[in-house]
């Protein structure tokens, strides 16, 4: 397989073309970005850390039957994937309150909630991903009411499994974000990553964050926290 064109660069991945139909070859960078890239810093490893993280959790996903655009992972910071096109809607699901649901409903971080939460934010830049409703979505023509449907079914089902995965290794699954893509034929996949750059994840004894809020709000190092995670999902650091 050989390596294409870039595709598109975005702030923590590139996006090449490869010489196989439909198939692209991601690169995952060494950046780190917050507040809708107001604060930014590179750091050596995450790159690498958050490629193996998404490669073993889409592994398992897959294994418990969810299907996403994850072909193989290739190298320490690369991998392949079907390529989809994104729909424009970050979904959000959400265990325990933290983050920006805290601070909308002024609800006190670490509530846990009775039932996991789904939250539909619109995927832009400069509008800085404003949350929306189903309607909305239908307005903007994202996707349709039974997309949106199938969208809120594939995040309950995909956090019910990570859930598990997380709580085995002793870790509290807060919340995460995920994105979806359609295929040739129309149908809906997960895609994007899954990592600690996209979930909140707490240690269940002593609830330290092993997420990106070490980055956002300068708790210690970002790559210790990665690579416990890592570790703890059964992968291998090099
Ligand atoms: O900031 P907020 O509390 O809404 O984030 C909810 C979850 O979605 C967190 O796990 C966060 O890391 C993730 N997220 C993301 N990309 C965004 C916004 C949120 O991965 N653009």
């Amino acid at each position: 397989m050989e390596k294409g064109q870039l595709l598109y660069e975005g702030k923590a991945k590139r996006l090449y073309a490869t010489d196989e139909q439909d198939i692209l070859w991601v690169e995952y960078k060494d950046s780190a970005t917050a507040f809708n890239g107001e604060k930014k810093a590179e750091i050596v490893g995450k790159g690498m850390l958050n490629n193996k993280i998404t490669s073993l959790i889409f592994e398992k996903l897959q294994g418990a039957g969810i299907a996403s655009h994850f072909v193989k992972q290739l190298s320490d910071h690369e991998q392949l994937v079907q390529q989809v096109a994104i729909i424009p809607v970050e979904v959000v699901t959400r265990n325990i309150v933290a983050g920006s649901m805290a601070k909308r409903l002024g609800l006190e971080e670490g509530t846990i909630l009775k039932r996991p939460i789904v939250e539909f934010y619109y995927k832009d830049d400069e509008l800085g991903d404003p949350i929306i409703t189903e309607e909305h979505i239908e307005m903007l023509e994202l996707a349709s009411t039974e997309e949106i449907q199938e969208l809120r079914e594939k995040a309950l089902k995909v956090n019910e499994v990570l859930i598990g995965f997380f709580k085995e290794v002793g870790v509290d699954l807060v919340d995460f974000k995920i994105e979806f893509g359609r295929d040739n034929n129309g149908l809906i996949l997960l895609a994007d990553e899954i990592s600690p750059d996209t979930c909140r994840l707490w240690d269940s004894e002593t609830k330290q964050k092993l997420d990106k809020d070490v980055f956002r709000r300068d708790l210690g190092n970002l790559t210790d926290a990665y690579e416990l995670i890592l570790a703890k999902l059964g992968g291998q650091h090099s």
